[in-house]
């Protein structure tokens, strides 16, 4: 499995990082303008390698990226403290006209991942630009935001966050739904678990959990400037699943048919993911609450996207 990483900044380099010490890929080829960045990144991580893998780690021009299986596009600006994802979109746009074309250029049929933010409507421009099959472009979409969730539930109740089955869903943003209806700690609802080990789900909690979660990257960005070991190790998931074609249900962003009505938007919900890309839409039962969260975010994500002339 070739992996191609367009954007060899933090996100990008981050993730060539899990995935090279997981050793899911071949090989891993970064790309950047910054030709020099590119071969930096690629060096450095090859020298972690012989630790844990034998992937192999180079760089090169948009050329380097023939016969890759999935390119992850990393590129464009990230955050800047207090901003927005969304105010990134109009920079952000006008770098993927430049990117999807020179790599498709190159590689015919990939599946492309998505990271570069806001992450569903650049997951819906690299769909357009690409022409590519819906299932084929994948963004990380809340895959982060459900680590972030199903960590914190953790913690709380004392028990691994891969032990708590809960999802965020919508954007990956100030919009996201995360959803407490449908939660479970192993085969038990996470109400009733809470209760069995005397760790209720109080309203306080739950309040806190959603603005831990919704806020974190604020937070890490105030801290640190950016984010990058957590969409780092998501995007080596989503890699994983595909590469070892593992039907895996992942909270992810994609061009879905209709969600809560609005139709041909680009966001997240469990998906089934596998060695073709998103093999499967999951549409959970949500409560009332959850729904009209789901469609807000669904209708605000529909009429930005609608703006772009692409
Ligand atoms: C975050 C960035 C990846 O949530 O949007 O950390």
């Amino acid at each position: 499995m070739k992996v191609g990483i367009v954007g060899a900044g933090m996100v990008g380099s981050a993730a060539g990082f899990a995935l090279a010490l997981a050793g899911t890929a071949s090989e891993i080829v970064f790309v950047d303008q910054n030709r020099a960045l590119a071969l930096a990144q690629a060096e450095d991580i090859s020298h972690a390698t012989p630790f844990h893998s034998a992937t192999k780690v180079t760089s090169g021009g948009y050329d380097a990226l023939e016969g890759a299986d999935i390119v992850i596009l990393a590129a464009g600006v990230s955050q800047k403290p207090g901003e927005t994802r969304l105010a990134l979109l109009e920079r952000n746009t006008e770098v993927f006209r430049a990117v999807v074309g020179a790599v498709l250029a190159v590689v015919s049929e990939p599946i492309l991942l998505i990271a570069s933010n806001p992450v569903d409507i650049m997951t819906h421009v690299a769909t357009r630009l690409s022409g590519l099959p819906r299932s084929k472009v994948i963004g990380s979409g809340t895959i982060l935001d459900t680590a972030r969730f199903r960590s914190l539930i953790g913690r709380h109740l004392g028990i691994s966050p891969q032990s708590v089955h809960a999802y965020v869903l919508g954007e990956h943003g100030d919009s996201e739904v995360l959803t407490w209806s449908n939660a479970r700690a192993g085969s038990i609802g996470l109400s009733a678990f809470a209760e069995q080990v005397g760790r209720p789900l109080t309203r306080e909690l739950r309040q806190s959990i959603d603005h831990d979660v919704r806020n974190a990257a604020y937070r890490i960005i105030e801290g640190k400037g950016s984010t990058y070991y957590g969409i780092g190790g998501g995007l080596a998931r989503i890699v994983k699943a595909i590469a070892q074609d593992q039907q895996a249900i992942l909270s992810v962003s994609t061009t879905t048919d209709v969600v809560e009505g609005i139709e041909n938007v680009t966001l997240s919900l469990p998906r089934v993911i596998g060695r073709a890309g998103v093999h499967l839409d999951l549409h959970p039962d949500l409560d009332d609450e959850e729904r009209e969260g789901l469609r807000r975010s669904a209708e605000m994500l529909k009429d930005l996207s609608g703006k772009l002339a692409l």
